[in-house]
């Protein structure tokens, strides 16, 4: 039976440089937990490498202990998303994205809003600092400021990139490289039948990639019926809670699927444990909600073809970047 594979990738990303002054200064800035209010939380206590810098819990926790409302997202190849965060398309920068954490006060994430002078004083106290931040800013006046930690996070945070998956080395030309099930899960998962290509395209299965076919931002969002109309009156509203339109409700960036094995739990809110319980989901063509999405509808799935899935699923984990010690703890 031919499968026709739509959306493959045509464009893949260079691995950027990892040497720059300003890199290695983020790289100790991103696992420094003095940059929290209390020194409890770097950006690493939920960006964690060994997940592929998400961290395993259904819903973060603040540096007091309150629970955002979403699941943290995986940073590798992040820098490769046209928008950051889960449903805002106004955040289209990483620096931009990096106040969001430090000064985030509903729920408190590092609890740096009010505490500015006192956390950039230990910060110029140390010195570590004193020496990276010289080499760094080396002709600036003044070099410790919160512009300067969010640029050097930021210079850090664009050079998480990996891609040496076995997908990669299929893609390249290297068919042994996945097994005979994970090919066939890659023709399901692009199928008329499955339609997940429609959404999770391009190289890094995401629309929401500047490597991703189509180029319109509003299209990275969607409704796939996590929760039925009314059934949970709680529920996150996702983007329209920035664009204040109802027809918004409920719909999240379409995310990218590389590393998904090593990512559980699953969703905005981490509301589905398993890769199993995601595919139930979309077999059942997701719950009723006016905003669900066109591009989703049910499909029989046999044993065999969730085999083939995860499968193909797998074989977007990279972890060969944790043998470079520029993607672990620097301390
Ligand atoms: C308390 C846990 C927590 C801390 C601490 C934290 N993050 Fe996050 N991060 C999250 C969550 C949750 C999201 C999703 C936010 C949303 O959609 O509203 C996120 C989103 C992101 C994103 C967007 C990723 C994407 O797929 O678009 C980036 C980039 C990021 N964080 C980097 C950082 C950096 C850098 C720091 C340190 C300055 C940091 N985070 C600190 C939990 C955290
Ligand atoms: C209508 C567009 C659309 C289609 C079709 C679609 N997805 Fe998704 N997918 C999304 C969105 C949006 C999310 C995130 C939802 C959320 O955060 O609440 C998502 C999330 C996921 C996740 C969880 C990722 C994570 O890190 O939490 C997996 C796994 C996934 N999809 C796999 C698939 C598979 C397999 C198919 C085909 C059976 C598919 N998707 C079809 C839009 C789609």
């Amino acid at each position: 039976m031919a499968i026709i594979v739509a959306c493959s990738p045509t464009q893949t990303p260079k691995i950027p440089a990892q040497k720059s002054q300003k890199v290695v200064l983020g790289h100790y800035l991103f696992f420094e937990k003095k940059l929290s209010v209390n020194g409890t939380k770097s950006c690493a206590a939920c960006h964690d490498p060994i997940l592929a810098f998400s961290d395993g819990y259904r819903r973060s926790v603040g540096v007091f202990g309150d629970t955002h409302p979403r699941n943290s997202p995986a940073l590798m190849n992040a820098v490769y998303h046209k928008t950051f965060n889960l449903a805002n398309p106004d955040v289209r920068s990483l620096q931009q994205q990096h106040r969001l954490p430090l000064y985030n006060t509903s729920p408190i994430e590092m609890g740096v809003e009010g505490n500015e002078a006192q956390i950039l004083a230990k910060i110029a106290a140390d010195t570590l600092y004193q020496r990276y931040f010289a080499k760094a800013f080396r002709a600036e006046k003044d070099r410790f400021s919160w512009q300067h930690i969010i640029e050097a996070i930021a210079a850090y945070t664009s050079t998480l990139v990996s891609m040496n998956s076995p997908y990669d080395k299929y893609l390249a030309g290297d068919e042994s490289a996945l097994s005979s099930s994970a090919q066939n899960g890659r023709a399901l998962f692009f199928s008329p039948r499955l339609r997940c290509g429609k959404c999770h395209n391009g190289v890094m299965l995401s629309t929401n990639s500047r490597f991703a076919l189509d180029s319109n931002i509003m299209t990275n969002y969607a409704n796939i019926g996590i929760y039925a109309d009314g059934e949970n009156s709680s529920a996150d509203k996702g983007l329209m809670n920035i664009t204040k339109n109802p027809k918004d409700e409920g719909e999240f960036v379409i995310p990218s699927l590389r590393n998904v094995f090593i990512t559980a739990p699953y969703m905005h809110d981490g509301s589905m444990a398993t890769l199993p319980e995601v595919l139930k989901h979309y077999s059942t063509g997701g719950k009723k909600h006016a905003n669900l999405d066109v591009r989703m509808s049910a499909f029989p799935l046999s044993k065999e073809d969730e085999k083939d899935i995860l499968n193909f699923l797998e074989s977007l984990t990279d972890t060969s970047y944790l043998k470079n010690p520029h993607f672990i703890n620097p301390f």
